[in-house]
């Protein structure tokens, strides 16, 4: 039997089909558009989603048989708030991870609610891109809408919504809604209430690899599938990547270089940080995970290709040659829409400096990759004893594919970093928890022994190690020496 697992990015949705042996028998992907409405917001439309999943499973199946798909399972970017009303109608565009027009509401969470006693209700303190302040949010400046909500779900678990007529959430991904006691993997009530809902409007808690249901009468015409398709409850996108990298059990680490770049290490028990910055969330696996989280990484080099006009990001890196590794006076601070792990700073944005008269394109190309780098490195530090023990970590997600990117990362973060021989992180991943749930492996972890494999691993160099180090030294001190002047800057309505 086979397997869909689906990604749903921010930038495009990515679907695969997968043997039960873990075969990659085709993968496909469809874009759809992000809007900024204003500076630091971040929206979708959920229809696009949907549109361009059920034409992205027709276009997975075309010249395959239908019938030998048995289940699907979805990973999907977190924390985006959609909501809808008594008929089912979404009622606002879906306010996304990277949005930060919450400011004022995640201030007075953390402040005034208090970082503590949100950190004994989730796990967690709250974070711009959160649910929990999205909700406050929208009840400050959209009354009337507020008032409409019937159920609140997450962008993946509005396709699984649409695929399957439940309304579902699994536990790693409603961890980032700050609604959810990730110790106890259930709805915190407390913080329901906080927000004006009710345990009735949020969906029913299932673990990743869950059966939620069949296919719609619906959904089953649209993607030319059997009623018969099981869907997983599926996770959030890095729990997902995970899975698909088998960063799963205790003590694995997992780098994505994707639109956002984070730092995933899993555990088996509940882990309440010091550092919240930090985040600690349900994993898909039954377990739980830490993770630091960097708004902007691979969105970093996407922005500044824009600004040169090209999408040729290899060709553009080909003049980042080794002997300028580590050398480069420009500096970049990648804080495009904010930034979550470590500064919690949603008026963060990002700056270029050091640029000389003899500063060339390349320099600059090499700054944001660097820059992307020392983020990362910002959110290992931030993981405290765990982060500093750690001397390897697979790596996925776009920014991974670039070989001078990948060698720049493992030695500004001192790692042996493992590549995976299938670099679909995510829909990897969620396809595999639907071939759990279906039955086809014991648990998720016997799944990623049997399916996941390594390529080869690139190796920090010691000197690299030590001239990265040093710049590292130079590049944390401009956050604290700029943070006063970006709401300064801004410019006003
Ligand atoms: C994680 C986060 C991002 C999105 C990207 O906390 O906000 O990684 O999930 O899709």
């Amino acid at each position: 039997m086979r397997y869909i697992g689906v990604d749903l990015g921010t930038s495009a949705v990515k679907l695969l089909l997968m043997e039960e042996d873990g075969t990659l028998v085709k993968s496909v992907s469809r874009e759809y558009p992000l809007h900024m409405p204003r500076p630091g917001w971040s929206e979708q439309d959920p229809a696009d989603w949907e549109r361009e999943t059920l034409l992205g499973i027709r276009q997975l199946l075309e010249g395959q048989d239908p019938g030998s798909v048995r289940g699907i399972g979805v990973g999907g970017q977190m924390h985006g708030l959609v909501a809808l009303d008594e008929a089912g109608r979404v009622l606002r565009p879906a306010i996304l991870w990277n949005d930060g027009r919450t400011e004022e509401e995640n201030a007075w969470l953390n402040r005034d609610f208090g970082e503590k006693k949100l950190a004994e209700l989730t796990g967690n303190i709250s974070f711009a891109g959160f649910t929990a302040p999205k909700l406050l949010w929208m009840r400050k400046h959209e009354p009337e809408l507020f008032e409409r909500i019937r159920r609140v779900m997450l962008p993946k678990d509005y396709l699984v919504w649409r695929l399957t007529g439940v309304h579902s959430a699994d536990c790693s991904d409603a961890s980032g809604m700050l609604l959810f006691d990730v110790e106890h993997r259930r709805w915190s009530r407390e913080m329901l209430e906080l927000c004006s809902l009710r345990e009735e409007q949020m969906g029913q808690v299932f673990e990743s690899s869950e059966i939620v249901g069949c296919l719609t009468e619906e959904a089953a015409e649209r993607t030319g599938l059997g009623r018969e398709v099981r869907v997983v409850a599926g996770a959030g996108d890095n729990a997902a990547a995970a899975v698909g990298t088998g960063t799963v059990g205790s003590g694995l680490c997992n780098i994505s270089v994707g639109t956002s770049g984070t730092i995933f290490l899993a555990g088996d028990r509940f882990v309440n940080p010091e550092n919240h910055a930090i985040h600690s969330f349900c994993h898909a696996d039954g377990g739980w995970h830490l993770m630091g989280c960097q708004l902007s990484a691979a969105a970093c080099n996407q922005w500044w290709s824009g600004v040169l006009g090209t999408d040729d990001y290899a060709g553009e890196q080909t003049g980042i040659t080794g002997d300028k590794l580590g050398r480069d006076p420009v500096f970049w601070l990648p804080y495009l829409m904010g930034e979550r792990t470590p500064h919690n700073d949603a008026q963060a944005r990002g700056a270029f400096l050091g640029m000389s008269m003899d500063t060339d394109r390349s320099d600059m190309t090499q700054a944001v990759l660097e820059g992307v780098a020392f983020g990362l490195k910002d959110g290992l530090l931030a993981m405290g004893e765990p982060g500093r023990l750690l001397h390897r970590s697979r790596i996925c997600g776009g920014g991974a594919k670039s070989p001078v990117w990948r060698r720049i990362l493992a030695n500004v973060l001192d790692l042996q970093l493992d590549r995976l021989a299938a670099e679909e992180g995510p829909a990897l991943g969620g396809a595999m928890l639907a071939a759990v749930g279906c039955g086809a492996y014991a648990g998720v972890e016997e799944a990623a022994r049997q399916i996941v494999r390594t390529v080869g691993t690139v190796e920090p160099e010691p000197e690299l190690v030590s001239r990265y180090a040093e710049r590292y030294g130079v590049w944390k001190e401009l956050y604290p020496r700029l943070k006063e002047l970006f709401p300064r800057m801004a410019a006003e309505d």
